[in-house]
């Protein structure tokens, strides 16, 4: 549309996340683990990241522009967000967060081969429960990666793309509504897809601004990474905030995972069965006949766990390749329900939301002041807080980038001891709260 002329970069930068999406992805082992978390870890009206993203009730006096807008696409970074131009509640709250000890100082990993899997410093074993790495199979206690038994959890990376039409005519000839795991400069330049998507009843979750590896960026840049598609998607939804988020080629670890949870208040969405139908369309590629044998092994053998499959809305091969399994999907018995809803438990895909696909959210739920006012009491002690994980080493590893596979399973306990530790860190909520509240008035 009219934005086409306006964001070559956008698109430039969707295309050229699209082709590279998913090269280095890795198989894995299914692995038995039934259950999805509660949604328990989510604390709907108390969680800071209330604050992050402001606004008062219906009539908040502000008149947001018109998705698709040229003044709406203008309020958001046109490629790899500027760490200098963060909103400053967002950066107090990641620095509060740092210091409060509930961002492990996982290394930023790197990649000297690029568009391979990312390694980790001498002495970090990604599988370890120091590192926990997704792109490793490491599954992080909480991180979904498998639906119950017999539940295909249904979802879809990297849209919205010009294949979204069709992958969205077909879902609703088929009554079925998907979770969108969506790139927010995808959003920008293609708006009309992201809001018949809305307006369809799907749930929209966050695949990143510009699908990088994410364990390759410092604190602050996955911090702009998953804020910037969280405010895209708030302020053009009536106020949804995603309560959802898969890293690009399940490039995550514990730092980024705690980023996403601490900061945004968002779980970590993997898969257990990937199709590769990224690569649909690149030389040397996957083939529609190999997704085809794929497919029918899965969906004609066990149903315990249930299916997590990785499918993209990148192409319209990788469309038709779901359309053409779903007759199989359904002849052999099995739920469709889109991911995020399992995830959350019979609860909405949304932060601020309690009904499933009826859409409505609770705008009391980020009324600053209303929340303030709970929380006057708190007091805001002044800490020197800083990030500790940018400025850690990259030096390159000689570590394989082979996945191990036997090491990967212990770290999947969430009886570990580094986990229970990790996950019994408490912090004083006051200090949290104190900081939020100061940062808020700088922000609003
Ligand atoms: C999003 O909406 C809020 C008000 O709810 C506004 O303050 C903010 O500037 C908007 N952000 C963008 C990037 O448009
Ligand atoms: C569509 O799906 C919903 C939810 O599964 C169900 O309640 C409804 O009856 C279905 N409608 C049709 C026409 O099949
Ligand atoms: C595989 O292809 C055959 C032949 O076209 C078709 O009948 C079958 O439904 C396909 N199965 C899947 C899982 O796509
Ligand atoms: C939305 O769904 C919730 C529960 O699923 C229900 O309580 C609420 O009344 C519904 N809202 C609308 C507007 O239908
Ligand atoms: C988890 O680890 C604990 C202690 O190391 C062990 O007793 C338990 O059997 C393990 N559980 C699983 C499911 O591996
Ligand atoms: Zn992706």
């Amino acid at each position: 549309m009219l934005l086409s002329s306006l964001l070559p970069a956008a698109f430039f930068l969707s295309a050229s996340a699209a082709s590279l999406t998913h090269r280095s992805a890795t198989h894995h082992e299914h692995r038995i683990l039934q259950r999805l978390p509660s949604n328990e870890w989510f604390h709907p009206r108390d969680h800071p990241v209330h604050h992050l993203f402001g606004r008062d009730a219906d009539t908040d006096g502000i008149t947001y522009p018109d998705v698709g807008s040229s003044t709406w696409a203008a309020a958001y970074p046109s490629s790899t967000p500027d760490t200098s131009q963060l909103p400053a509640a967002w950066t107090a709250a990641l620095n509060t967060a740092v210091g409060a000890g509930k961002i492990p100082n996982v290394p930023v990993s790197s990649q000297p081969v690029p568009d391979t899997n990312p390694v980790y410093p001498d002495g970090y074993d990604p599988t370890g429960p120091d590192v926990c790495s997704g792109t490793y199979k490491c599954r992080i206690p909480g991180n979904v990666w498998d639906a119950p038994d017999g539940f295909i959890g249904t979802g879809f990376d990297d849209g919205p793309t010009s294949a979204s039409p069709a992958l969205l005519d077909f879902l609703e000839a088929n009554n079925e509504t998907v979770t969108h795991f969506m790139i927010g400069i995808n959003i920008i330049s293609e708006p009309d897809s992201f809001t018949r998507s809305v307006e369809l009843g799907h749930d929209i979750a966050v695949h990143t601004w510009t699908h990088p590896y994410m364990t390759t960026l410092s604190n602050e840049d996955v911090l702009a990474q998953l804020g910037w598609t969280m405010q895209l998607i708030h302020n053009s939804t009536g106020g949804r905030l995603p309560k959802y988020w898969r890293p690009p080629y399940g490039d995550t670890d514990l730092r980024v995972s705690a980023i996403a949870k601490e900061v945004f208040g968002m779980e970590t969405i993997l898969w257990n069965q990937d199709t590769e139908d990224w690569s649909l369309t690149e030389t040397g590629g996957t083939t529609a006949a190999a997704i085809n044998a794929s497919m029918t092994t899965w969906l004609t053998g066990s149903k315990t766990p249930g299916l997590i499959i990785l499918e993209h809305e990148l192409s319209d091969e990788s469309v038709q390749a779901f359309e053409a399994a779903y007759p199989v999907m359904k002849s052999n018995g099995w739920n469709l329900q889109s991911v995020a809803q399992l995830a959350a438990a019979g609860q909405s895909a949304y932060q601020n939301a309690i009904g499933i696909n009826n859409g409505s959210v609770t705008p009391a739920d980020i009324i600053i002041g209303e929340i303030s006012a709970t929380l006057s009491a708190t007091s805001s002690p002044t800490t020197t807080l800083s990030s500790t994980s940018s400025s850690a080493s990259t030096k390159t590893s000689s570590q394989s980038a082979t996945p191990s596979q036997s090491t990967a399973s212990s770290a999947d306990n969430s009886s570990n001891s580094a986990f229970s530790a990790w996950s019994r860190l408490s912090v004083g909520k006051s200090v949290v709260y104190g900081a939020i509240i100061s940062a808020c008035v700088i922000f609003l």
